[in-house]
């Protein structure tokens, strides 16, 4: 596992998003070779959005052969609701770069059958040839998409009852009103993002401080369920400082060694200034 600490979540967007740009521009997409990405919603991602299509618009970026998947949906939402993660996606970034529509993957919280939809999910990733880069935030409680705290670690895309720390965390989203918050989502599971050749997984503020610690110095536990990218072969996890307060000081020197000689050198390209 990587871990890449930086100063702030400002210095987290740009390095994730060069990061996904030297990723995408080194695989060289093309008609007969698509880049499939998939995408997490949530605060934290906002700035590698926004320097995502900053790339794309100085032109060192294109998305004209990339297929995303996104994570999770609220179950019941309407797409036009400002809180869907339908209207968070096109409103925050598909709509500013050149994406086909017919390449984006958002699950359908509002399908007549959410079990066929999440089944069609998992059929869509698989005819796409799986993923090449998942990139995940998580949520205080150390959970990836919507794979609450006892997930089964091999889960699949399934409908999932939403914790109380998530109803409370994203109660800020609804007016502060917790009963507005949906209470199910459909997610991808643990075993979906598993199955990615590479995951990145995005973590800022103190607040997630305890996740991380349980994510990268205890063991793989379902309670937590970021902690089993452990055991994924290539698990890249891009904090701030705020995030590492929970950790050894013994941990952070280690990451912050190699992030000197290495780590920082994996966003970087040629076309870099
Ligand atoms: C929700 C989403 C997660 C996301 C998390 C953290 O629970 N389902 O995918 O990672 O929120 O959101 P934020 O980045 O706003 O803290």
């Amino acid at each position: 596992m990587k871990l890449v600490i930086l100063d702030s979540a400002d210095s987290v967007g740009l390095w994730a998003a060069k990061y996904v740009k030297k990723r995408i521009n080194d695989f060289q997409p093309g008609p007969n070779k698509y880049f499939v990405l998939g995408l997490p919603t949530g605060s934290t991602p906002l700035g590698m959005y926004k320097n995502l299509i900053k790339f794309h618009e100085e032109g060192k970026l294109s998305f004209e052969y990339v297929k995303t998947f996104n994570m999770d949906e609220y179950v019941g939402l309407p797409r036009s609701h400002p809180e869907s993660y339908h209207y968070f996606m096109w409103h925050n970034f598909f709509k500013h770069i050149n994406i086909k529509p017919d390449n984006v993957h958002i699950l359908d919280g509002n399908a007549e059958n959410l079990v066929e939809e999440c089944n069609k999910f998992e059929d869509l990733i698989k005819e796409a040839g799986g993923v090449e880069l998942f990139i995940g935030g998580i949520g205080p409680d150390g959970h990836i998409a919507f794979n609450e705290p006892g997930s089964s670690l091999v889960s699949r895309t399934r409908i999932k009852t939403l914790a109380q720390d998530t109803l409370e965390a994203n109660a800020r989203f609804f007016d502060n009103d917790i009963s507005k918050v949906p209470t199910k989502a459909l997610t991808v599971g643990v075993g979906t993002v598993m199955d990615a050749k590479e995951v990145m997984i995005l973590i800022t503020g103190t607040h997630k401080a305890f996740a991380l610690y349980k994510a990268i110095e205890e063991g793989v536990n379902h309670m937590w369920t970021v902690s089993a990218f452990q055991q994924h072969p290539n698990t890249l996890m891009v904090c701030d400082e705020d995030a590492t307060l929970e950790l050894r000081v013994k941990t952070v020197k280690y990451f912050k060694g190699i992030l000197g000689n290495l780590h920082n050198k994996l966003a970087e390209d040629e076309a870099d200034d």
